[in-house]
């Protein structure tokens, strides 16, 4: 999809918040400190530079592969393999990046995060010297496996278009049989590694919502935390914490009712099979013409 000009800028406004964002956080992430304190930081950040969270920040421990965001009143502590998965929209038009730290200074993170680090680097490459999303794969899934690692094979990039963060196009992390090349548009690529099988699978719920339905709700506080979610989020994913903090802890039950109802969506955890490590990188680029990677 062609973007106008003034989405580009919209978008690259986003990736310069994202950077920003980024430098700033990285130095303050230490093992101990709560990821409820690290994901309010970036938020607030965020928001302090006219940007809005495009979803709520992804702080996944260990086998956790994404889709883990602290509740309100989470106490997990920062530790081990650590993903730093975060979002920023400017009008519906997003940066999302990611990177991973490792807080037990052990060599084998060090590698596994730049695995996908290296995979992240050499596939921008090949989008910039316009290859196939098979030929784009398959250098994630060599790059991994030249550390000897696996690539994580059912989680893919994704095409973002307005208030979607998961647009058409997937971009696969491994070798496939898909000629086309990346279109113009906004994509995000994230390879991750592993030292397992190099598969997920859904585990516990996760607090991290979308909007799929707006029909009618028959409690009167649903409904209004409905509307909200409408107003406030649109198609972009959001999560319990944002909706206590707006509505206090009486909403949880509102959330509840909504699920119910048909009107969100909950996503689950995403954790690799054999709960080993994962790792992760991510940049958002705008291909047209050339490429930019507006994350970094
Ligand atoms: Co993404």
């Amino acid at each position: 999809m062609t973007l106008t000009s003034s989405q580009k800028q919209k978008s690259i406004r986003a990736g310069e918040i994202a950077k920003e964002v980024k430098k700033w956080i990285k130095p303050q992430i230490k093992k101990g400190m709560t990821l409820l304190e690290i994901a309010e930081k970036i938020e607030d950040k965020i928001r302090e530079l006219k940007g809005k969270p495009a979803f709520p920040t992804n702080l996944s421990i260990n086998e956790i592969a994404a889709h883990y965001t602290p509740s309100y009143s989470d106490e997990t502590k920062a530790n081990g393999l650590l993903k730093v998965d975060f979002g920023i929209h400017v009008d519906g038009w997003i940066a999302d990046t990611a990177f991973s730290v490792d807080l037990e200074n052990s060599e084998e993170n060090k590698k596994l995060i730049e695995a996908s680090k290296e995979a992240l680097k050499n596939a921008i490459k090949e989008v910039g010297k316009k290859s196939s999303l098979g030929e784009i794969g398959r250098v994630i899934q060599e790059t991994i496996e030249s550390k000897k690692f696996s690539p994580i094979i059912n989680l893919t990039g994704h095409q973002m278009e307005e208030y979607e963060l998961h647009g058409e196009q997937t971009i696969l992390n491994i070798e496939n049989s898909r000629q086309e090349i990346l279109e113009e548009g906004l994509y995000a690529i994230e390879p991750f590694a592993t030292t397992g099988s190099g598969k997920i699978y859904e585990g516990k719920q996760s607090g991290i919502y979308i909007l799929i339905n707006g029909k009618n709700v028959r409690s009167p506080e649903a409904r209004k935390v409905l509307d909200f979610i409408g107003d406030e989020y649109q198609t972009l994913p959001f999560c319990s914490r944002w909706i206590v903090k707006k509505f206090g802890t009486k909403s949880l039950f509102a959330l509840k009712q909504l699920e119910d109802n048909g009107n969100l969506h909950q996503y689950p955890q995403l954790v690799e099979a054999s709960h080993a490590k994962v790792s992760q990188a991510e940049n958002t680029i705008l291909v047209d013409g050339g490429v930019i990677v507006t994350t970094e």
